[in-house]
């Protein structure tokens, strides 16, 4: 992954535990590259923490990023990282924007669904949906509306939308929703889900949602996990012995140190591995179906076989 310079020039608390950061390049004669709703950066602080976090200002701004971070006090110690130690004048390393969650064209409808700080990726979608006369609702909850983020911005679009401090009543939201509606979902794990399961239910089939949280427990994908095997790394010639406890990615890296990762959690997607022999353990929430059939994320992936043999 490149990595490029940024200061950050404006903090702003947005609501309880959320703060905003602007971000323009620390060379003022560089640009900054272009990006659609639902982009992300990797952002790596000063001391080595590398997250990845929505962009969640205005794709039209060639001059600044925005992005948002919710202080988790259980967290891994990124977002306290930033709301403790990034001020006006740090200086973090940012990745070119990554879209993991487009925007499809087209549909007749959009419905949105936020929960707390997972309004940063939906916030731009709202601007492109309305300046293109698209027909769209958000439905945004949080556990207090102080919690929420943004909702002075949102509160332009006045009854479009919709601000939640309970549960949201997905069954009645989701079977209201005209056929054909793309829904775009992002927020905690148990949001997410229940959109999934709730969306299936009423026969909603277009539904979006980004995860930046490991699946729960990263749970193995067929329960045959072992605790320790081989990696034959084919390109290089080399195989290294994955004990209990290590990763992949921990022993690929000691060898090939330009192998690119960031998240360390199976939800960014820089590790990405080719399998070419051996049974993987998928443990990411990146990869569909389909991909895991020859790709694997070494970064929290595993193995059910004895060896298995990457295109490394
Ligand atoms: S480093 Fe992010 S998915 Fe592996």
């Amino acid at each position: 992954m490149t990595w490029f310079d940024a200061k950050i020039v404006a903090v702003d608390q947005v609501a309880t535990d959320i703060k905003s950061f602007r971000l323009v390049p620390a060379d003022p004669q560089a640009g900054l590259a272009s990006w659609k709703p639902g982009a992300h950066l990797d952002v790596r602080a000063e001391n080595g923490i590398v997250r990845q976090y929505s962009l969640c200002g205005d794709p039209a701004d060639p001059a600044s990023y925005r992005i948002a971070i919710l202080h988790e006090a259980a967290g891994r110690g990124g977002s306290e990282y930033f709301h403790s130690h990034v001020v006006p004048g740090s200086t973090v390393a940012i990745s070119e924007p990554r879209n993991l969650f487009p925007l499809v064209e087209g549909r007749s409808n959009y419905l949105l669904i936020a929960g707390g700080i997972g309004i940063t990726p939906i916030l731009p979608m709202i601007r492109e949906l309305d300046a293109a006369g698209r027909a769209w609702h958000l439905h945004y909850g949080g556990r207090a509306l102080d919690r929420m983020a943004f909702t002075d911005e949102l509160a332009a679009y006045d009854d479009r939308v919709d601000l939640h401090t309970g549960l949201l009543d997905l069954p009645r939201i989701l079977s209201e929703q005209p056929k054909g509606t793309a829904v775009y979902c992002c927020g905690p794990t148990a949001l997410m889900d229940a959109v999934l399961e709730t969306a299936a239910a009423v026969g909603l089939d277009d539904v979006h949602i980004e995860r930046f949280a490991p699946v729960e427990a990263a749970e193995d994908s067929d329960g045959t996990a072992l605790d320790s095997f081989d990696v034959e790394l084919r390109q290089t010639g080399v195989t290294l012995h994955i004990e209990k406890g290590q990763t992949i990615l921990d022993a690929v890296i000691e060898v090939l140190p330009d192998h690119p990762y960031s998240c360390e959690s199976g939800t960014c997607g820089n590790c990405v591995s080719t399998v070419l022999e051996g049974t993987p353990v998928h443990r990411d929430c990146v990869l569909s179906d389909d991909e895991r059939k020859n790709k694997m994320m070494i970064c929290v992936g595993g193995s059910a076989s004895k060896r298995l043999v990457l295109d490394l």
